[in-house]
Formats: structure tokens, sequence, C-alpha cells
């Protein structure tokens, strides 16, 4: 993983170097096309063979239906086996980007470029891949590394706010669940971080990035420790659902591990200042850390329980011990099975 500003003009002699192919095929967001995809072809087709598809920009657009279409172009292409992906753009694009690179001809080479603050710092890494169904979010996919992932922060300049707030919510996250250090660094770095200043934003992706990789290192297939990762989001993910999705996924997780903290000190696993010290940094950045009222906690736990992670009819959450530090089970696992009416007294508390 290459983090810096300025790498996208680096990228003709970055790819032969990381990712050496015949022929590289851009795939890029209709947002991201016009921003970087037309110009990294113009750049690159003069030492590269190129090609560039783009898809319409959108969640919703994350599906088979545009998997279909990107294939079926490059098989129109002719693309063969010596070719290589660039996902460019957002964690759509990188996840159906990175589900092509698995799929085509078995597999091919690909290299994430991530444009979005959490694709550099979440989705890019970690070889998951995968596109949602109309049953749910990333149901059908598949584990596929990329070859390098090059995170240009330069590319954040044009990125909404919204976007960048959100992808700050899984930095404060990765604090919260591996370093406390690391998340008092961003909440003193709050200012240049919101300005954009070059490397504030470079070391934020290169601490968070280390934390998620190593993470994933240690558990890549996701039976144990990779469970931490989703600290905030058992809470948050039923926050989005039940909230019809209006609800933004970064400020849907902020909420989610202000309440999954809560939930930690109604099991005495978490002291009070630090659920407090956590919502108030997610605070600063302007997230939301309050459950909204017209979600109610029946529907809420409803869907908590249909969340793909549960097992048994158990909701299992990540508990943070302070901020910086995960709690461990009696046996040393990374979650803990929670009952209801604990879960009620932290949505409760949560409003
Ligand atoms: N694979 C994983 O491990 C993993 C982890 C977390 C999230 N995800 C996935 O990531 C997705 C969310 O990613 P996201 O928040 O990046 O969404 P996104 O890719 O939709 O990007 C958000 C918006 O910003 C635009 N955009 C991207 N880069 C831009 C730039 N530099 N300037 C201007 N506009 C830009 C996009 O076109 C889009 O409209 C979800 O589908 C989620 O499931 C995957
Ligand atoms: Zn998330």
């Amino acid at each position: 993983v290459l983090v810096g500003g300025g790498l996208l003009t680096e990228l003709p002699s970055l790819l032969q170097r990381y990712c050496p192919a015949r022929r590289y095929v851009i795939i890029t967001d209709s947002h991201v096309a016009g921003h970087y995809g037309e110009r990294l072809r113009e750049t690159l087709a003069g030492t590269l063979d190129i090609m560039l598809v783009k898809f319409p920009a959108g969640e919703w657009n994350k599906t088979r239906e545009t998997w279909s279409m990107l294939t079926d172009r490059m098989l129109e292409a002719g693309v063969g086996r010596d070719g290589a992906v660039i996902a460019l753009g957002g964690g759509v694009t990188g996840d159906v980007g990175g589900f092509v690179a698995a799929t085509y001809h078995r597999g091919m080479p690909y290299v994430q470029v991530p444009t979005t603050l959490l694709a550099m710092i979440d989705s890019s890494v970690g070889g998951k891949t995968g596109v949602d169904t109309v049953t749910g979010q990333n149901l059908v996919g598949a584990f596929h590394q990329p070859r390098a992932v090059f995170a240009d922060v330069d590319t954040l300049a044009t990125l909404p706010r919204a976007q960048l707030v959100a992808g700050m919510a899984e930095a404060l996250k990765h604090g919260a669940i591996a370093d406390g250090r690391y998340f008092d660094t961003l909440l003193a770095r709050r200012d240049a971080l919101l300005a954009l200043d070059r490397d504030a934003l470079a070391e934020a992706v290169i601490r968070s990035v280390q934390i998620k990789a190593e993470v994933v290192a240690e558990d890549e297939r996701e039976t144990g420790r990779r469970a931490v990762l989703n600290f905030g989001h058992t809470i948050g993910h039923a926050v989005e659902a039940v909230g019809g999705y209006k609800i933004a996924h970064g400020e849907a997780v902020a909420i989610g591990m202000r309440a999954e903290a809560e939930l930690g000190v109604r099991l005495g696993v978490t002291d009070a200042s630090e659920c407090a010290r956590l919502a108030s940094g997610l605070q600063a950045f302007g997230l939301p850390v309050s459950i909204p009222v017209d979600l109610p906690a029946a529907r809420l736990v409803d869907a908590m329980r249909h969340d793909k992670k549960v097992r048994g009819g158990v909701v299992h959450v990540t508990l943070m011990r302070r901020v910086g530090e995960t709690a461990r089970g009696a046996r040393g696992e990374w979650t803990s099975a929670v009952d209801e009416t604990a879960i009620n007294a932290a949505l409760a508390a949560s409003r």
C-alpha cells in the first residue's frame, strides 16, 4: 500500500513495477471518470495499452448487472488473461472492480486506486470484493487481494465533505479498537484533516491501513479477530436498515459505536468515561452519536438479529474496553454474545 500526494502522476511506472500486464482496464464510476479517470487514461496511454470502462456512480449500481456490463465490455474488447484491472474510485468501484478482477477469466491481477477516504483506509485493504443483491449488501463476492493499493490523498480535494467525514468515522473506529494514541492524534489534527492537509491525511491513512492490515493479516477470512473491524457496525447496520438507508453509513457507524460502547458500560466492560471520550471524539468531527427518535428499539433489535454476522440467533458484538483497546472474552474471543435486555438498555441510553 503506497500512500502520498501526487501518486496518480506516477502510476505509469508504479503499474509496471507492481502489477505488470500487457493491457490495463480502468474501471471507474461516472463521477470519478470526470475528475480523474479520463485524465489518467490519457496519461497512461502514452506508455501502456489502456482502456476505460465506467458505470453510473452510486451504491445502487453495485450489482451483478454492473458486473455483467463491465465484463461484457472487456470480453468484447478482447481483454485476455494477460490484462490487469485498475479499480479507480470509492468503495463501490473497488468492490465491483475487484469482483470483476476476481472472476474475469477466473481471476486476473488488479490494483486499487482509492479516491475516497473510506476506500483508502477501509475498503481497498483486505481483499473483500463483491456486489449487493436485493436481499442485502455484499452478499455475492469473493476474496481477491489486489497486487497493490495506490492511495493518492490529493484526490480527496474533490470529495464532498460529507464523504470525508464519513471516512473519518472509520478512522476513529480504528483508533477506538486498536490505538488510543491514534484516536487522540486524529482529534488533535482535526482542523488540518478537515482542511485536507496533505501530511495530516497521509499520516492518518497510513496508520489506519496499518491497523486494518494487521487485523486482516491475522484473520483474512473473518473467523476471529477480523470481527473487531465491525465495531459500531452491528447497531450501525441496524440504524441504516431501519432508517431506510437515508442515514449515511459513516454516520450510522458513529451512532453504532457510541451505542455499542454504551452496551459495554451496561455489561461492566467499558468505563463510562471512556464511552464519553469516544462520543465526544466523534462529535468533534461533526458525526452524530444519538439514535434518531423515530427508530424504535424493537425494530433495531429485529434488524440486528437478521444481520448476516448473527450466529444461532444470538447477537455478538465487539466491545471496547477503553478507547484503543478491544475487550476479549474469557477464552480470548473478540466478540461477546449479548442479550436483549442489555441491548435495549444501551439503545435507551443512546437516544
Ligand atoms: N471491501 C471492503 O472491505 C469494504 C469495506 C468497507 C466498505 N466497503 C464498501 O464501500 C462502499 C462505500 O464506499 P464509498 O463511501 O467510497 O462510496 P462510493 O464509492 O459510492 O463513493 C462515494 C461518492 O463519492 C464519489 N467520489 C469518489 N471519489 C471521489 C473524489 N475523489 N472526488 C469526488 N467524488 C468522488 C463517488 O462517485 C460516489 O458518488 C460500500 O459499498 C461498502 O459496502 C467495502
Ligand atoms: Zn463501515
